[in-house]
């Protein structure tokens, strides 16, 4: 028997293979959830359509770009008329333009700060207020971070500032739907070579750093993200919400 026997989860964020939603909807698979998933535009279709594909031939798939209203509304309108319910929702969506990632943060323009706010940070706020009205027996909603929202990672810019909101959002999404027992919480996740991490100048130094660094040291695997996030979703986590959850091999306490 799986921990998820039984739950019924949307899935956010996957794009080909090595995406960490990938992992993190393999784990909840395996673990007995049935999954709907989405993808961002006609470009990812095939591809995304190929891997779910693998989970059933009736496996629900639809587009969203999470910057439209009207896309969310659909999917949700959509998964309600399949499912009926739902218990968990997994946000692993991020973008910021290439070249905020590169030079100086100083330089972030307007337009870069407020797409990556919007697609990275707001969006979690959208689909959780999209998700909740369907989470009937409470939920457990997952968002990917990462730890350049506390501390200056180089290149990381403005993605570190959005990743500062999308915690706090976590937080205040806690809050706001405790009392209908759905749970809102965030993985940080140490680097993984994923297409998003590609787009971070400097990104293969990074994974080295971490390897000499961690007290691990080690980089995360795709599938230890995949089993912390079939943790948040299960009955173990149940009082565990608005947190922050460092799966990094333990990065995040080094001062040195
Ligand atoms: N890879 C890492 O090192 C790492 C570390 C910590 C946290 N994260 C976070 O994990 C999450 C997933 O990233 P990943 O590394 O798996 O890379 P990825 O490229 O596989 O996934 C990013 C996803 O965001 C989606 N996306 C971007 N803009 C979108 C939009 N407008 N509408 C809908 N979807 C959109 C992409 O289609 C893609 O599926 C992100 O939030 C990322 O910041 C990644």
């Amino acid at each position: 028997m799986g921990s998820l026997d039984g739950k019924l989860g949307v899935v956010f964020g996957v794009a080909n293979k090595r995406s960490i939603a990938w992992a993190i909807a393999q784990a909840w698979h395996r673990e007995g959830a049935r999954l709907a998933f989405t993808y961002q535009g006609e470009r990812l279709r095939e591809n995304v359509e190929e891997l779910v594909g693998t989970f059933g031939a009736d496996t629900l798939l639809l587009p969203c770009d999470v910057s439209q209203d009207d896309q969310i509304a659909a999917v949700f309108e959509a998964v309600g008329a399949k499912f009926g319910r739902l218990d968990l929702l997994l946000h692993s969506v991020a973008f910021a333009p290439k070249e905020a990632l590169e030079g100086d943060f100083l330089n972030t323009t307007r337009d870069a700060f407020r797409i990556s706010h919007d697609i990275s940070a707001y969006s979690l706020v959208a689909l959780t207020r999209g998700a909740a009205p369907l989470m009937v027996n409470g939920g457990s909603v997952v968002a990917m971070t990462y730890y350049g929202s506390e501390k200056v990672i180089p290149h990381y810019n403005v993605m570190g500032v959005a990743k500062a909101a999308l915690e706090a959002s976590t937080r205040y999404l806690a809050y706001s739907l405790g009392p209908k027992k759905v749970r809102v919480n965030c993985i940080s996740a140490g680097p993984v070579n994923t297409l998003a991490a590609r787009g971070i100048a400097g990104f293969s130094e990074m994974l080295k750093h971490y390897e000499a660094h961690t007290p691990l040291k080690r980089n995360v695997l795709p599938d230890e993200l995949g089993q912390t996030g079939v943790f948040l979703a299960s009955d173990g986590a149940a009082a565990i919400t608005g947190q922050v959850l460092y799966v990094d091999c333990g990065y995040q306490i080094m001062g040195m």
